[in-house]
């Protein structure tokens, strides 16, 4: 039977027989995949100061990545990178949006960044970006006092170490 399930984390709706492993538009872990009917909604949040300096660094960091996947992408000739690195500049893409509506404020537009030609050092670049975005989401979580922003970063911890971890296989 086709069951609708929707990501607790970007809001994105699945139609499928089964939840899926992991979110397919963002990457969050099954775990926050619910029932179209138990899903909340929540929006736009009230963010402290310190939460919302953090969730501008993390949005900035956001559509660095997105931007930097979609060159690399862009550059590879293995179809296994390519397919590697195009979703992940999409779940980043992901991300700054859920991000952005957890701010109340437009999407910004993706900068322009550089990557290299060759699959291993954007292997590596990758390893970097990842590296920082789970310290930066780890601190984030633990001092942010809104639930939400706790959630949210802790569900993208997970979702960043996942991507660390391809990173780690095809460099
Ligand atoms: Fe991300
Ligand atoms: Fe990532």
């Amino acid at each position: 039977m086709m069951r609708a399930f929707r990501c607790q984390i970007c809001g994105d709706s699945y139609l499928g027989a089964e939840s899926p492993d992991r979110c397919p538009f963002c990457g969050a872990h099954r775990d926050y995949i619910k029932r179209a009917s138990e899903w909340i909604d929540h929006g736009q949040v009230e963010l402290s100061e310190q939460s919302r300096r953090d969730c501008e660094r993390a949005l900035d960091l956001e559509i660095n990545n997105q931007a930097f996947y979609a060159c690399a992408a862009g550059k590879t000739s293995d179809q296994i990178s390519e397919a590697f690195f195009k979703r992940l500049s999409k779940q980043e893409g992901e991300h700054a949006e859920v991000l952005s509506e957890m701010m109340g404020v437009d999407e910004p537009e993706v900068p322009s960044v550089e990557c290299s030609d060759d699959d291993a050092e954007n292997m590596r670049d990758a390893h970097e970006r990842e590296s920082r975005a789970i310290r930066l989401y780890q601190q984030i979580a633990r001092r942010a006092p809104e639930p939400r922003v706790r959630e949210v970063f802790l569900a993208l911890t997970d979702i960043e170490s996942e991507h660390l971890i391809i990173s780690s296989i095809y460099r």
